[in-house]
């Protein structure tokens, strides 16, 4: 029977505000004629911080939002805490979670590896957790799990709005849960109660009918449905699911489902509320909240006639097992076929890993199916022939299935059970033997890109289903088809699989585990007299000064310090790569500015024109070099500057070596956006052709800013290196709020001034 079963959990601060979304759902609605809505658009529209002003439009309307709860994994929670500090609130406006999963580097082991981690990355840890105790945010200490299973278990509740800061956020959505994958600045504004903004999602809706086969799993729904919509079928969208075989899934197989159509570019996806998602709430000591939920049924589906941009039907009982690559997640190709399909490629037949686990398939399920087929095979004699690892998602699901046997019968054909972090899903795998080495492997993982999970480009990474990912790690062979091949037993004699079977959830429920890696309680209390720990002399950690606001004036003075042509991406403005230690030390990452993007006066690379010394030097020293004699300097960009990611840094980066404005021909929203929020004003040609008349070395001076209002120009006096001067038109799209930033000197400036 169960030593340490999980208890139920206060539920006050996880409990849906029901009544509270209804209520503004009914002012959209209003709006809306009463339309029939989706799933998705209620539970967005009813955070709308405007409800009783907003007729939102999918695919046009800027939506205003709060998001119910933040959750930061911790790779990207430095620089979010380290500006949540700016912010000078005593705690953070919505409950919020830190989750230490990405560090730990898979090598000797589950507990070496996370104290090896401990180490290592202590600096990361300590300040973390001393933020976390300071403000009240839950902190999960490394070896508690990866922050979507930890979130599902504990945090995500039909209905409700949240953001964090990973892109298999929207595992959530197994739960109902409307959970989005965003940069550190958008959860600092959920955290500082700066409105979230988010352009009304379109709604694909997926009809599922049907009862899966026995050896298809919910992976196979969206391996299959990757294939169909490839990597940017999704974009701009919310993947709903509806129909009557949504009954037949259990809670964790949906998360599953939406954790992966990030892969598909899907803003999230979502499920209704359904007998399975009790289950699990009740599981996992959240009864309340599925009380409430069961009260509140009616809002947690779409309205009957809703309308969908898109619909898209799959009938549960034809889905196969899909195994999706090499290299890209949408090449998809079904088992039975796959044997040829390595054939034509003439790839060598050889599987040299199986990796089951991570945040997309670690469930209870997943495992106890997984331990179905390899008990098969334990009998017949087999072991792996390939290495096989398995990676829990939570203490939780690793204790119970130490516990139930599923671990003991996975290390009895020669598993190795990797610590409860995401280890080589994210490339923490020193996999030594193979460095370099063309291979094969197979994971249950959801990401396939070049590289990912061992470093070397020559492994070709697939992905299935965990089931399958077993089965075929016994035969070592990518051509193996376990549905329909035979391996041979320990007496010689033909051995096949029978299907996989395993229960939803665990019979004698979930074992807590070593609570030594959790918060106190969902909703641990700040306190105030705590210190922020960051040793002065880090190189990976550095506190933030809050930039100073802006100084009433026109801006004058202003130096060009390069003019960018072409292409450049938040990649081209702070580099990822080598320099993703240094995401919590602004001065040592800002080293890395601008690297990428093109000099348009020399054709070059990362250089720019110093006139201090009328030399070349790279853009980063050139613009130390000014920010040290107090020279401003600005950055005229060509189209679309600033696409790619959310990640704030290239905003930060700039605005912290003393670019005040950047004029572009065009913008990437959410850089526009980003930059506003750190004080930068971001300024395009009224005519786009005005680009070729400005050099790098010439000077700037502002006119208008001084009455910067909504909508109204302003213009730019530019002095060329010989003397002559022009004036510029240009434009912005400052409202009140940003205009308020700026003379602030950045959103969190004006978030303290009114905190
Ligand atoms: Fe971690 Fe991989 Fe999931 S990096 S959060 S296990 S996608």
């Amino acid at each position: 029977s169960a030593l340490n079963p999980v208890p139920e959990k206060d539920c006050r601060s996880i409990t849906p505000p029901y009544e509270k979304l209804q209520a503004n759902l009914q002012k959209v609605r209003r709006l809306l004629d009463n339309r029939p809505l989706t799933l998705a658009e209620k539970v967005v529209y009813s955070h709308l911080t405007n409800p009783e002003e907003t007729v939102p439009v999918r695919g046009e309307t800027y939506l205003k939002l709060s998001p119910d709860r933040v959750a930061m994994q911790d790779a990207s929670a430095q620089m979010a805490l380290l500006q949540f500090m700016l912010s000078g609130m005593s705690t953070t406006a919505v409950p919020s979670s830190i989750h230490c999963d990405h560090l730990i580097v898979a090598n000797n082991g589950a507990d070496k590896d996370v104290e090896a981690s401990i180490k290592t990355n202590k600096e990361i840890f300590d300040f973390l957790e001393s933020a976390a105790k300071k403000y009240g945010i839950a902190f999960w200490k490394p070896g508690s799990g990866i922050i979507h299973q930890i979130v599902l278990e504990n945090y995500a509740a039909p209905g409700t709005l949240m953001l964090g800061t990973d892109s298999h956020t929207p595992n959530a959505g197994g739960l109902g849960t409307v959970a989005i994958g965003v940069g550190g600045a958008d959860a600092v504004d959920a955290m500082a109660a700066i409105p979230w903004e988010l352009k009304a999602p379109r709604v694909i809706g997926v009809k599922l009918t049907g009862q899966l086969s026995p050896w298809a799993s919910p992976k196979d729904v969206i391996l299959k449905l990757a294939g169909d919509l490839t990597v940017r079928g999704g974009t701009g969208h919310i993947i709903e699911y509806f129909g009557q075989g949504v009954d037949s899934l259990s809670c964790t197989g949906m998360a599953t489902i939406c954790n992966m159509g990030a892969e598909v570019g899907a803003t999230t996806s979502l499920f209704p509320y359904s007998n399975s998602m009790k289950s699990y709430l009740a599981a996992t000591g959240r009864s309340a909240v599925a009380k409430a939920a069961d009260a509140n049924r009616d809002f947690l589906r779409a309205d009957d006639q809703a309308n969908y941009d898109k619909v898209l039907e799959i009938d549960l009982s034809q889905v196969e097992p899909h195994i999706n690559g090499p290299f890209t997640p949408d090449l998809s190709t079904p088992l039975s076929k796959f044997k040829d399909f390595v054939k034509e490629n003439n790839w060598k037949d050889d599987l040299t890993a199986g990796l089951i686990g991570s945040c997309t398939n670690s469930s209870y399920q997943d495992m106890s199916r997984a331990a179905s087929l390899a008990k098969q095979a334990a009998d017949a004699g087999l072991i792996s022939k390939a290495d096989f690892l398995v990676t829990p998602g939570s203490e939780q699901i690793r204790a119970t299935i130490e516990r139930d046997g599923q671990q003991a019968i996975f290390e009895s054909v020669g598993a190795k059970v990797l610590a409860n972090a995401c280890g080589p899903c994210i490339g923490q795998w020193d996999r030594k033997e193979r460095k370099g080495e063309e291979n094969a492997i197979m994971t249950s993982f959801n990401r396939n890109f070049r590289s990912r999970n061992d470093g070397n480009p020559s492994t070709m990474n697939f992905l299935a289903a965990p089931e399958i990912v077993t089965a075929m790690s016994f035969a070592g062979k990518l051509s193996f088809n376990p549905m329909t091949d035979s391996l041979t037993d320990k007496n010689g004699q033909p051995f096949q699989f029978q299907p996989p079977q395993g229960d939803d959830l665990p019979k004698q429920g979930f074992e807590a585990g070593r609570a030594t890696y959790e918060p106190p309680s969902p909703t641990p209390t700040p306190d105030a007299s705590v210190n922020i720990v960051v040793n002065p002399k880090s190189n990976r950690l550095q506190i933030l000064e809050p930039f100073s606001p802006w100084h009433g004036d026109e801006f004058r003075g202003l130096r060009v310090l390069l003019k960018v042509q072409g292409k450049c991406t938040t990649d081209h403005i702070s580099a990822a790569g080598v320099w993703l230690k240094y995401k919590g030390h602004l001065q040592n990452i800002a080293e890395n500015t601008l690297i990428g993007a093109m000099n348009a006066d020399n054709g070059q690379i990362n250089s720019a024109l110093d006139v201090t010394t009328n030399e070349y030097n790279t853009i980063p020293y050139v613009a130390k070099s000014y920010k040290s004699q107090n020279i401003p300097w600005v950055v005229i960009a060509d189209h679309n500057y600033g696409e790619g990611s959310a990640r704030e840094h290239a905003a930060l980066q700039v605005r912290y070596l003393g670019c005040p404005l950047v004029i572009s021909r065009s913008f990437a929203r959410i850089h526009e956006t980003n930059l506003k929020k750190q004080g930068v004003l971001p300024l395009t040609f009224a005519d786009e052709k005005d680009w070729e008349r400005i050099s790098g070395g010439d000077v700037i001076e502002t006119i208008g800013v001084k009455d910067l209002a909504p909508g109204k120009p302003v213009q730019l006096l530019v002095t060329k290196t010989d003397g002559s001067k022009m004036i510029i038109d240009a434009k912005h799209t400052m409202s009140h709020d940003q205009i308020r930033w700026f003379q602030k000197g950045s959103a969190l400036n004006s978030a303290s001034a009114e905190a």
